[in-house]
């Protein structure tokens, strides 16, 4: 019996051309024993009809708010409450608007704010659609209130064009919830600590020394953690970023601070894991005023070091606690990333180097390779950081359970 049998699949269509995709993924997921009830836009139906949908979901589709005039009412707070997933396929760039910013006026938006359980969104759209501002924008929006974003995929387009805003398919839609519920609670009764994004050490009252760490990475690890059941901290740097509801977030500035907060919740962490991109030094003195720049050709900063986190959490590691830092190396890096596991007390770390392009800061990409203290390597391709982050937490679940 698969994981999918008996599970309660709210399927999203919204009008766009990929809705015929919607029919083969309708049959796949109740060939997988899931029941799926389809609530469909009034665009969706221009796309693919209800009656298709219905015959292969054995229910009813649901579109309006009534059911014809006999004042039956479609309550889109009881889908939300027996759904185990949502799944938006094919979204539109309006649908990601409207459910970006509750715009609530079909059954699809209302029944996605009620919305109790995960929500799965497949883009589709027209490459330029997918590429504009604000729909990244809402993207980015609905991936930090802890939405799973299934990437479009590059090919040819409905308008021939070819790029990126092709419907991930099916198949892979599939496999996606499957991994969803397989993997969904794996680290229930852990607790995991997470430092992310930069530090900013104040010069004076408006510049400071920082570096282009965006905290993306260390979000996608804490929403991970926090999906497959981890009660999880997120000590943050500044960062525009934000991470989803189930996280706790505690929102730093300073190297001091980080360290601070990750003390006091470091002892009953069984899981650390140190992403931040931490100011090695701050300056001796800041200055309370601005420092003007009138009569002066240079100016003299006197840096100090700042505290390692990293190393002085992983000098008083306990048995039971698991550690696991990140390397950013400018070139190749293997061995000072295996040095730095060592120094710092590690059990292992994860290796970017500045030279993959596509990997490190601020790209919503990563490239990495993970370190074990027991000699095992694994490296893998670039991807986006939620999925570098899902690749990590594999990696952490089969040593926590060894
Ligand atoms: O935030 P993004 O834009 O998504 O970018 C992600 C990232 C590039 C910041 C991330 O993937 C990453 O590599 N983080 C670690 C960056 C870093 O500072 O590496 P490092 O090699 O200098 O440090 C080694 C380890 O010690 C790291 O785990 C670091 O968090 C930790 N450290 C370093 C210095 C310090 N004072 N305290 C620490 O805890």
């Amino acid at each position: 019996m698969g994981v999918l049998q008996g599970k309660h699949i709210v399927l999203g269509i919204s009008g766009s051309i990929a809705a015929y995709k919607a029919a083969s993924l309708t049959r796949l997921l109740v060939k997988a024993g899931a029941e799926v009830q389809i609530v469909i836009t009034p665009a969706g139906k221009e796309f693919i009809t209800p009656i298709t949908l219905s015959a292969l979901s054995s229910r009813p589709v649901i579109s309006e708010f009534f059911s014809g005039r006999d004042g039956t009412w479609n309550s889109h707070v009881d889908i939300g409450l027996w759904a185990d997933a949502m799944v938006i396929a094919p979204a539109t760039a309006a649908t990601i608007g409207k459910m970006a910013h509750g715009v609530a006026d079909n059954m699809l938006i209302t029944t996605y704010l009620s919305m109790k359980a995960p929500v799965f969104v497949a883009p589709a759209m027209d490459l330029d659609m997918a590429a504009h501002p604000s729909t990244l924008d809402n993207l980015e929006l609905l991936a930090q209130r802890g939405n799973y974003i299934i990437e479009s995929q590059s090919g040819e387009l409905a308008s021939h064009l070819v790029g990126k805003g092709r419907m991930e398919e099916p198949e892979v839609i599939v496999s996606i919830l499957e991994d969803y519920f397989t993997e969904s609670l794996d680290f229930e009764g852990r607790r995991v600590l997470i430092t992310a994004g930069p530090t900013h050490e104040a010069i004076d009252p408006v510049r400071f020394i920082g570096n282009h760490s965006s905290g993306r990475m260390g979000i996608a690890l804490a929403d991970e953690f926090a999906r497959r059941g981890a009660e999880v901290s997120l000590v943050l740097g500044p960062s525009s970023l934000k991470p989803s509801e189930r996280v706790e977030l505690i929102s730093v500035t300073t190297a001091e601070e980080m360290l601070a907060a990750c003390q006091e919740r470091i002892g009953t962490a069984h899981l650390a894991i140190f992403a931040a991109a931490v100011a090695d030094y701050r300056p001796r003195y800041s200055s309370a005023t601005k420092i003007k720049r009138e009569g002066e050709d240079c100016l003299e900063l006197e840096l100090v070091q700042n505290p390692d986190i990293a190393a002085t959490l992983g000098a008083a590691k306990e048995p039971w606690q698991y550690f696991m830092g990140f390397a950013l190396e400018s070139d190749a890096g293997v061995e000072e990333a295996k040095r730095k596991m060592q120094r710092k007390h590690l059990d292992a770390i994860v290796l970017n180097s500045l030279q993959d392009a596509g990997a490190g800061f601020a790209h919503p990409t990563n490239k990495v390779t993970l370190f074990d203290r027991e000699g095992a390597i694994e490296a893998y391709e670039l991807k986006t950081k939620e999925a570098v982050a899902h690749d990590i937490a594999d990696f952490v679940a089969k040593r926590l359970d060894a």
